[in-house]
């Protein structure tokens, strides 16, 4: 199995359905551990629960010191011999040290249909945008914030009368359901990223 590592910053609620996920038997990865920026993220006990290693590596023990913090959690991702990295709702910005240091390992989820709403509070955008169709989408990481090349989508509709948190947890039930297929699909070799550096994983027997 894969070694991967989860970076979180709050409820973890994707980080949970890949640890779901990768409890059978068949899936291609295991969860080595799960990071937090942020101390306070709920994701932290869950992980704990489920029995995987967790720890905050908290970015303002490291004040304005970007490059410490990121360092900081490189070592730790790599101590926990993770190959793959998953963001999930991991926010804050990467620089191009870590980026480049898991290039084509690195995998983020988010909520919307990219390359449609990049960054924040994108259901409340798409709700003002009156698109009939949202979603999410999994991609790899690259020094650009939400591109990358893509993994994974899958569109909802927007119903009348939704609300961004209606339209939230539509989109939601649909990130639990692509995140690990997309992770799988990617280790397997299923999918060919037009990123050529992913396929420096090996494919499944
Ligand atoms: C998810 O909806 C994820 O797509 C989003 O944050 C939420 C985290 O929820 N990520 C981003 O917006 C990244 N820019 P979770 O902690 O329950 O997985």
């Amino acid at each position: 199995k894969s070694r991967v590592g989860i970076l979180i910053s709050g409820r973890g609620s994707n980080m949970e359905a890949l640890v779901a996920a990768a409890a059978a038997a068949d899936f291609p990865a295991e969860i080595a551990i799960v990071l937090s920026n942020r101390a306070a993220a709920p994701g932290l006990e869950t992980a704990r629960r489920a029995g995987i290693p967790a720890r905050a590596i908290p970015a303002r023990d490291f004040g304005v010191d970007r490059a410490a913090h990121e360092a900081a959690i490189d070592a730790a991702l790599r101590e926990a011999g993770c190959e793959l990295v998953c963001l999930a709702g991991y926010m804050r910005l990467l620089t191009p040290f870590l980026v480049g240091s898991w290039a084509g390992r690195m995998l983020n989820i988010h909520p919307s249909l990219l390359p449609a709403f990049p960054g924040l509070d994108t259901h409340a955008r798409a709700l003002a945008a009156g698109v009939r169709l949202h979603g999410c989408t999994v991609h790899l990481v690259t020094e650009v914030m939400d591109e990358g090349p893509i993994l994974a989508q899958a569109a909802v509709p927007v119903l009348p009368g939704d609300t961004e948190a209606s339209l939230a947890a539509r989109v939601l039930v649909q990130e639990h359901r692509i995140y690990p297929q997309a992770l799988r699909n990617l280790i397997c070799g299923e999918q060919v990223p037009a990123d050529p550096r992913a396929s420096l994983l090996n494919p499944c027997v």
